[in-house]
This record gives structure tokens, C-alpha cells and sequence, in this order.
């Protein structure tokens, strides 16, 4: 691990120890370990002093800053970091000697330790709006839907802002006339309970996906079995988009109107496809007009990936201001998939300050960070979770850089084991978001709070 990485961990453990988070501290001079908060079962307890019996084992870094946890059958007190005196100590694991005092204890685990922490939202408030989206996506929908559910208790604690993607034609339009509000209506209802929050609706039209469930080229389709016509598409076009938005009119701030339609090596910039050859290279503007009508009091995005590849992001600058000089959008979606190091930041932030001389909003609407591409790794070693913290606190930092361009971020998904890309492209084990399996926040996590 480089030098500059030790620094940066030892700077945020330091500024952690004195924010009362997890790090715990061991007097030299008293001999006395102050624990922060230690789990024993479901019981966390917190502001614990002991006495050390053995050192079982210490390691050289940790990927997590949380809880410690007790074993009571062997005596052992796993450790993630501990101060002492100059030096920091890694997952550690010791015996206790004596408990001297404990200061709280609470019942219920999760819920307990999820009350410690400082919200995402609060702390990037006055910046932008903070939340998460994919919040439709099956394994994240049913235990979002589950009440106190760590996914649910994780979304709540750190939104204003929701992204709910129940709009994939496939699911909610599967067939002529055929439409399925259930799940649209409980992650709404959801997000209601919640009644200071921003909610983004994603998808209105997703033209050029190669999923038959998605790009609703079946509604091409007469009866007759032919292709219908340009004023035909845009009739039926019109009645997809209108019925969705007109059914959730006033209850959605904003509204992905079209999703990932742009191609640069097309010469009119728009993807090939079914819907482009029958209603022409005004397909992206047509889709905008009917969502402008449809509810005139959304704001209206174009969302897009790969969007800082400096020939994308100047065929999507040229779509969007086309949409912006026709009084049809409000702002730009980045989805903002990236790896470790690729796209480098510096290239990111080129593409947020183009966009941003359009003056629209933008959101990244689907944030996460890809740490295990070839599936080399089968954990989450420390190194890797200090270069993933980093990433993010780079990101966000660029973030925080445009205020009133940059309005939200969104992580896509919520804690690493409900993340799409463990099946993208293919199926393999990676660890992209600031939540870990079982919802304690990563170092990742701690290093955007402190
Ligand atoms: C794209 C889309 C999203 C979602 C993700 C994968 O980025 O915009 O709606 O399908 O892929 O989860």
C-alpha cells in the first residue's frame, strides 16, 4: 500500500476518533481499551472500558470502521481500529481481562448502530440532494418494502432523495393495454411516508435497449401485423407516456424521460433502432413534448452512461441543448458507473463542467464503483476497500465542486450483496456501494461523513 493511502487512512481515522466514531482507543499509560460500541448478539453495547487479557492476533488494515464484536464463548473481542497512543492497530483480536464500566446498551443491533451514524444526506446538505435508486430491482424492492429491514432502515437514515425505477416498459406496460401500477404504487407509497424527500421517476422510454421487455418495440406492431406508421408511433408513444405520468401527476419532482439514446457514431447522434427508423431523428424530442404536456410541473432528464467519453459527451451536450433551446428539458442524468481508476476523475470532472455550461440540473442518478471487473478478488481486501473510499471521496469532492449544476447523487442500489453488477456482465463477486453485505457502512462510507 502506497504511502499516500496509509496517510489518508491514518487522516480520516484521526478525524474519526475525534467525531466519537467506531475507532476505540487504548490508554498506555492506564492500560485501560475504550470501546466505542461492541456487539454481543443483538445487544450493542456502547462507551465500554476494559483490561486487555492476551493479543490473539492483529491484522495490517481493515475494510470496515464499525462495531467491535464479543464473543462470550471463547472471550474474544474482535477490534477493526484501534488508536494507541501514536499508533493504529487493525483488526485485532483480543481476550478481555476486566470489564471496568459500560456506558449504554440497546436491543436490537442494526437498528441500534444505524441511530450512530451520521446521515449521507445530512452531511451533503446545502450541496446536493443524497439517495439511492434501483430501489425496483428484485432484491432490493421486497426488503426495502419490509419495515425496519436493514435495506429500509439504510434508505431511510440517509435520503432526501429517491430514485424509483418501476417504469421499465416490461413491468408496468407488458402488453397492449395491459398495465401493472402494484409495485409503482408501494415504492411510492413508501417514499411518502418519507414526506420531505425528492422523488425521481426512471424510466419513461428506453428506445434502444436490446431487451424485447424494455425498448416496447412491440407497440410498432399493428394489427395487421405491419410496422405502423411516424403519426401512428407517435400516438401510441403518446398514450404510453401519458398514461404513466398522468396517473402519477404532481407526485414525482422528476421524471427520466429517455434513457440512453445517444450513439456518436451515428451521424445524427442518435442510436440505430426500430423506433428511430419509424419515427425519424426527432425520436428524443417527440418523447419530450408528450412528457412536457403530460405534466407540465416535472422536471424532465435525459440519462445517459459513459457519458464522460469526450465524443458521447459532446453528441449527448448537442441533444440536450437542442431539448433546452425547445424549452423541453430541465436536466442531465449522468448514471456515473465507474470503475476504481478508469474514467479518471480529472475526465469526469471535464465532462460535469461541459454539461454544466448548459445550465440544466444534473443528477448522477446511478452511482457506483466497479472494484473487481475480472473477478480477481474473492474479498474485500483492505487495500482495495482504502482505494474505493478514496474513489468516493474524490467523486464527491468533484461533486461538491458545482453546486446548483450538481442537485443530487445516487447510489444504484443500496448495500453491496443487492448490487446489479454482481451479474454484470457476467455473474461475479464485487463490493461497489458504501453499504457491505449486511449494511455496516464501509470505510468508503466513513470517509464522505468525516
Ligand atoms: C442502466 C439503466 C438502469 C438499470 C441499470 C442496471 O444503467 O439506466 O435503469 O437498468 O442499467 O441496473
Amino acid at each position: 500500500m502506497s504511502e499516500k493511502f496509509r496517510l489518508i487512512t491514518a487522516i480520516a481515522l484521526f478525524f474519526c476518533v475525534f467525531r466519537a466514531c467506531a475507532a476505540d482507543s487504548y490508554d498506555t499509560n492506564t492500560s485501560v481499551l475504550s470501546i466505542s460500541s461492541v456487539a454481543v448478539g443483538d445487544i450493542l453495547y456502547s462507551n465500554v472500558k476494559i483490561t486487555l487479557g492476551d493479543v490473539v492476533s492483529v491484522g495490517s488494515q481493515t475494510v470496515a470502521d464499525s462495531y467491535d464484536t464479543y464473543n462470550p464463548v471463547n472471550n474474544q473481542l474482535s477490534i477493526p481500529v484501534v488508536q494507541a497512543g501514536k499508533n493504529t492497530y487493525y483488526s485485532v483480536v483480543i481476550t478481555v481481562g476486566k470489564i471496568i464500566s459500560v456506558g449504554n446498551s440497546c436491543t436490537g443491533l442494526f437498528t441500534c448502530y444505524n441511530a450512530t451514524l451520521p446521515s449521507l444526506a445530512d452531511v451533503y446538505a446545502g450541496k446536493f440532494l443524497f439517495g439511492f435508486g434501483g430501489v425496483h430491482d428484485s432484491l432490493v424492492r421486497t426488503k426495502l418494502l419490509q419495515t425496519n429491514s436493514v435495506m429500509q432502515q439504510i434508505v431511510v437514515k440517509h435520503s432526501n432523495i429517491i430514485n424509483i425505477n418501476c417504469f421499465y416498459a416490461g413491468s408496468v406496460h407488458p402488453s397492449s393495454n395491459v398495465w401493472k401500477w402494484d409495485n409503482c404504487d408501494k415504492l411510492l407509497a413508501f417514499a411518502d411516508n418519507n414526506p420531505t424527500w425528492k422523488k425521481r421517476a426512471h424510466v419513461a422510454f428506453w428506445p434502444f435497449n436490446s431487451s424485447a421487455s424494455l425498448n416496447l418495440q412491440w407497440l410498432l406492431t399493428g394489427s395487421d401485423g405491419q410496422t405502423v406508421n411516424r403519426e401512428q408511433a407517435i400516438v401510441l408513444l403518446r398514450d404510453h407516456i401519458t398514461t404513466m405520468m398522468t396517473k402519477y401527476k404532481g407526485r414525482f419532482h422528476y421524471w427520466d424521460v429517455v434513457n440512453e439514446a445517444v450513439d456518436y457514431t451515428q451521424s445524427d447522434g442518435i442510436r440505430a433502432g426500430l423506433w428511430k427508423d419509424v419515427i425519424g431523428s426527432d425520436l428524443v424530442e417527440v418523447a419530450f413534448t408528450i412528457a412536457r404536456e403530460a405534466d407540465p410541473s416535472a422536471k424532465l432528464f435525459y440519462n445517459d452512461f459513459n457519458e464522460w467519453v469526450p465524443a458521447k459527451r459532446e453528441a449527448i451536450y448537442t441533444l440536450v441543448k437542442k431539448l433546452k433551446d425547445l424549452g423541453l428539458i430541465d436536466g442531465i442524468g449522468l448514471q456515473q458507473h465507474v470503475g476504481l481508476t478508469s474514467p479518471t476523475t480529472a475526465l469526469l470532472e471535464t465532462a460535469i463542467s461541459r454539461y454544466a455550461e448548459l445550465g440544466l440540473e444534473i443528477h448522477i442518478t446511478e452511482l457506483d464503483v466497479e472494484v473487481n471487473p475480472t473477478g480477481t478478488y474473492t474479498e474485500l481486501t483492505p487495500d482495495l476497500a482504502i482505494a474505493l473510499s478514496n474513489r468516493y471521496k474524490e467523486l464527491f469532492t468533484v461533486y461538491a465542486k458545482y453546486p446548483g449544476s450538481i442537485t443530487a447523487v445516487m447510489n444504484w442500489n443500496v448495500i453491496d450483496s443487492s448490487s446489479w453488477l454482481l451479474a454484470f456482465p457476467t455473474a461475479h463477486t464485487t463490493w461497489p456501494l458504501l453499504f457491505d453485505a449486511d449494511g455496516k457502512p464501509k470505510l468508503a462510507f466513513w470517509n464522505l461523513t468525516n
